[in-house]
């Protein structure tokens, strides 16, 4: 029978995200209303490694719910990928007398967290918090929403510029080794192509759909790539499409880490709001290492193995559409 739980540990972990301190202040609030106690550790297994463990109040997660980045700060742990680091870790929590964690990240994230529970039986519950939407087991990821709104907005201003010169723009966008960030930026920003790691487009069908699209007098095209496409990056790829087709001015624009910053939208802050709900209120039902997760709109529970393995596929209809709609 497991220990009741009365006082938990949240992290944030991994890249940053807009709307993880509404998640945060989620967590907080619902512990508080079931008379658990919180402790924010800082700067996630670093600062698990190093016993940066903080007791937090309601008061603490005030007057950020608006805020980009995290208040508990994050920070990548290459100790913590060590036995030795998670023992570290697991002693800090001892310290702290935590019965549970809630963490709040993307894959890695979730990695170190299984390895954790597995290693030391601490039960964990994961918030999906990744610009990317890459993971399994949810609709959508805290973070993406803003981060597409960022980039769509950061690509209006791009096409403003580029029909003025009649030039073609290689704009990249983030996503890591997904193209769902760069889909949605895509559609919603009407670009001309879309390169994801997902579909396989090679360089020549890339240059037909361009020079289609010169022929019939579109007199300047925005290009959408994802980061991790299999071609490389908008500049490696510009330079790829400049050898086979150059009759427009090429330019290039990488919007970067402008996607991980920013007030979360209001989509964001409400996805956060339920998933860190969801989480504290799932350890009272019991609920043990799973990524909590929206799912046509209703609260589900993801085992975090198959969240962290099983593949989350771009939507195809939507690849389709975006096709056809660009032509
Ligand atoms: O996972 C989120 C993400 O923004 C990816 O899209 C990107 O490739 C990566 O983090 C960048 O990591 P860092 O901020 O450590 O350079």
């Amino acid at each position: 029978m497991d220990k009741p739980i009365k006082r938990i540990a949240v992290y944030t972990s991994g890249g940053d995200a807009p709307g993880m301190n509404a998640a945060l202040r989620a967590v907080v609030r619902t512990a508080y209303y079931h008379d658990l106690h919180v402790y924010g550790v800082f700067r996630g297994y670093e600062g698990m490694i190093d016993g940066k463990l903080e007791r937090l109040e309601r008061r603490d997660v005030g007057n950020i719910i608006h805020r980009g980045g995290t208040i508990l700060k994050t920070a990548r742990s290459k100790r913590f990928r060590t036995a030795e680091g998670r023992k570290l870790a697991y002693e800090s929590l001892l310290a702290f007398d935590i019965d549970a964690c809630i963490a709040i990240g993307g894959n890695g994230t979730f990695m170190g967290a299984k390895l954790l529970s597995e290693e030391y039986q601490i039960p964990i519950i994961g918030i999906p918090g990744t610009i990317d939407n890459d993971l399994y087991g949810t609709d959508y990821t805290i973070g993406f929403d803003t981060a597409i709104n960022t980039a769509v907005e950061a690509v209006d201003r791009i096409r403003d510029t580029a029909d003025s010169h009649n030039r073609l723009f290689f704009v990249e966008v983030m996503g890591r080794h997904s193209g769902f960030i760069a889909l949605n930026t895509g559609i919603g920003s009407g670009a001309g192509s879309v390169m994801v790691p997902e579909v396989d487009t090679s360089i020549d069908q890339l240059v037909e759909k361009l020079k289609k699209g010169y022929k019939r007098k579109k007199l300047f095209s925005v290009v959408i790539v994802a980061e991790g496409n299999k071609h490389g990056g908008a500049t490696e790829i510009a330079q790829q499409v400049k050898e086979k087709f150059d009759f427009y001015d090429t330019k290039v624009t990488i919007i970067g880490h402008l996607q991980r910053g920013g007030a979360p939208s209001c989509f964001d802050r409400v996805l956060a709001s339920r998933l860190g709900f969801a989480a504290v209120e799932g350890l009272l039902k019991g609920e043990r290492n799973v990524m909590t997760g929206i799912q046509n709109n209703e609260i589900s529970y993801t085992p975090l193995s198959d969240a962290i393995t099983k593949e989350k596929n771009l939507q195809e209809d939507l690849v389709r559409m975006a096709e056809i709609l660009a032509m």
